[in-house]
């Protein structure tokens, strides 16, 4: 396993807006991001180890050994506009299909990322309002190499990137602050492409109230999904799907 390394993770990145904090052990880095003061454009917090991972709709984000990445980014830079679970999403899958020598990503609306049908990785994004201050924070989850505890839970550990975590969380940081200066106007066609059940059967789940099978159609702009039920197109903000044969 490859020691997280300060140096390597901040490589061209611009030294005068990045701040880099690196924990062995943390509750959760999300969590940490709500409590720091951000003094810098980008304040990223890395762990080695969460003992209260959190994943998206309450669930908990297994972070029991080091080896993996647990990552957040946190800014209080304008992010409203754009659509920033789908656009992590793509700018992972960009920066390990780099790293890996086109290792074939996929991904799952909202922010999943899978690799041979199994999610390797998530994304938690939130939002602090603070008097007029918006601070977001981006958690992205990338399980390099964990126990499966589960059929659906997929890492990175037949690919050789045990030695490449530095240089997949820098690739993952120049991209983000790359998109943050300027979104790159076809991230709709390219999520759209990555995405594995574009206008496939889906079982789609919204809270306690809403669960159907329906064709996933599209995205929007915002990110929402658009799908097609027994009651004609409905558009989903925020949910859960899941797809015959995957999970
Ligand atoms: C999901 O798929 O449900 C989202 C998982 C997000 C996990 C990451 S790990 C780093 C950051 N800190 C957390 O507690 N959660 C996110």
């Amino acid at each position: 396993m490859e020691k997280l390394n300060k140096d390597k993770i901040l490589q061209n990145l611009p030294a005068n807006k990045v701040n880099l904090e690196i924990f062995n052990e943390i509750d959760s880095t999300n969590d940490e991001a709500k409590r720091i003061i951000v003094q810098n454009d980008f304040h990223v917090i890395i762990a080695e180890r969460q003992t209260k991972g959190r994943g998206r709709l309450g669930k908990k984000w297994s972070s029991p050994n080091s080896g993996n990445i647990y990552l957040t980014i946190c800014t209080e830079n304008d992010h409203s506009n754009s659509p920033l679970s789908l656009v992590t999403g793509l700018i992972c899958k960009r920066a390990i299909n780099k790293i890996s020598n086109k290792l074939l990503v996929s991904l799952k609306w909202p922010n999943d990322i899978l690799v041979k049908d199994k999610k390797i990785g998530g994304i938690l994004v939130e939002k602090e309002i603070q008097k007029e201050i918006t601070r977001t924070i981006i958690g992205i989850g990338i399980n390099i190499n964990i126990k499966k505890q589960e059929s659906w839970w997929g890492d990175l550990s037949n690919y050789n990137l045990e030695t490449k975590r530095n240089e997949l969380i820098n690739q993952i940081l120049l991209e983000f602050i790359s998109m943050s200066k300027n979104m790159n106007p076809n991230w709709m066609d390219e999520w759209r492409d990555s995405c594995i059940h574009m206008n496939k059967k889906i079982i789609i789940e919204v809270g306690n109230s809403f669960k159907k099978e329906a064709f996933f159609k599209d995205i929007d702009e915002n990110g929402n999904a658009i799908i097609e039920t027994d009651e004609g197109k409905k558009v989903i903000s925020s949910g859960e799907i899941s797809i015959k044969g995957v999970y």
